[in-house]
């Protein structure tokens, strides 16, 4: 798979003092203690046989009290645990998609998306938007849909931009979807990380039956623990019995240690995750208004990890041919790397995360940043 992100990343491990948590999506906070015993208790007594396929029924049972909690009525026949929430979204599309079956997703979007569903021969679509901003336009969903349309997949909160869906929107999308008879596949990695008011209802609130809306999660971002491999999907049984089948068959079902171990989910605090959104809001914040000082388009995201900005001035004032290249300049001459919307099909916009940098190399690391950029950015770099 070609990314752009590769050419920055040469260039950085060419520099001698590379600065690569501007790219990188793994939370700098620690997971909760909670979690961190129960896996040292899994590891001693959890059983060395496969688990069963649709995950452990106590880890099912646990996410659906973790539903029920936001008022969404999900047991734990709707629950299959999966390797991650990207190995959701991949038996999410081998099981929707049937050989020239087309996908529906906005622009910019999550790498992930176009990649897997080429890769299960699928044919993504993009659906047109004009500012990069909002998540998607109705009109223009409309307009994409074809006979060979089986669904849309968006994340909400979006990777790169931050947009986020509000209960209205939510309830709009849900309604279209249910409508021409597409599955509605919501990302919802980041779903813990959301900022914006009337953000509060997701697509599954007008979906008690789970007819249109798959929820695909992830405890990598909530719960800072994207080294255990561990997500679900939430959806109506039938379809959960064929992801089963579909991961049974490709991939068998994720590590038990890790599953053992979050079964103890239900005991975090909510305190530890309105912290950790406070953190890295204020983060956001932060790195909003350093980037803005340099003269780069950015608004405060309305929910996830990363700062979207818009840097399509900037590449005639350098001179610089497309946004990649101008990221791998940035890497080569100050170290510092940012992810080129290329990878996003969105030129001329780049990535910046927020969250992978350590507390204590926080203040200088966004020191530099701004340093690095003001001095990119001022003319001198004409090619
Ligand atoms: C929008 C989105 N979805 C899914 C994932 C995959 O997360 P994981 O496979 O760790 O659950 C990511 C990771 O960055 C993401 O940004």
């Amino acid at each position: 798979m070609k990314r752009t992100l590769d050419r920055v990343l040469e260039a950085l491990n060419a520099h001698p003092d590379p600065d690569r948590s501007w790219l990188v999506g793994s939370p700098w906070f620690e997971p909760p203690d909670e979690l961190r015993k129960a896996m040292r208790d899994a590891a001693s007594a959890a059983s060395f046989d496969y688990p069963p396929p649709q995950g452990l029924a106590e880890l099912r049972g646990a996410v659906a009290e973790l539903h029920r909690r936001d008022g969404l009525a999900v047991e734990p026949e709707n629950v299959l645990i999966t390797h991650g929430s990207k190995s959701g979204l991949l038996a999410v599309f081998g099981c929707l998609l049937k050989p020239g079956d087309e996908i529906l997703h906005p622009v910019p979007c999550y790498p992930a998306y176009p990649a897997a569903i080429t890769a299960l021969g699928g044919i993504p679509v993009a659906v047109p938007h004009e500012d990069g901003r909002s998540l998607i336009d109705s009109a223009a969903l409309e307009a994409c849909i074809t006979p060979r349309t089986r669904a849309l997949v968006l994340s909400s909160p979006a990777n790169p931009t931050g947009a986020t869906l509000t209960g209205e929107q939510a309830r709009i999308l849900v309604d279209l979807c249910r409508e021409r008879r597409l599955r509605l596949v919501c990302d919802e990695a980041y779903e813990a990380f959301r900022f914006a008011p009337n953000t509060d209802r997701l697509p599954a609130h007008w979906d008690p039956d789970f007819e249109t809306v798959v929820q695909v999660r992830s405890f990598s971002k909530t719960y800072a623990l994207c080294g255990w491999r561990i997500g679900y999907v939430a959806a109506d049984p039938a379809l959960i019995r064929l992801l089963t089948s579909w991961q049974s068959a490709l991939l068998n079902p994720p590590n038990s240690i890790a599953q053992q171990a979050l079964i103890s989910v239900p005991a975090v605090p909510p305190s530890f995750i309105q912290e950790a959104g406070r953190r890295v809001q204020n983060r956001l914040d932060e790195l909003v208004g350093v980037l803005a000082d340099t003269g780069l388009g950015v608004h405060p995201p309305q929910g996830g990890f990363y700062v979207w900005a818009d840097v399509r001035s900037r590449l005639a004032a350098t001179g610089h041919p497309d946004t990649a290249s101008w990221c791998a300049d940035l890497a080569r001459q100050h170290g510092i790397g940012l992810w080129p919307g290329e990878d996003y099909l969105a030129p001329g916009w780049v990535r910046a995360s927020a969250v992978a940098c350590a507390d204590s190399d926080w203040e200088p690391a966004l020191d530099r940043l701004g340093t690095a950029l003001r001095s990119f950015i001022d003319g001198r770099n004409i090619k």
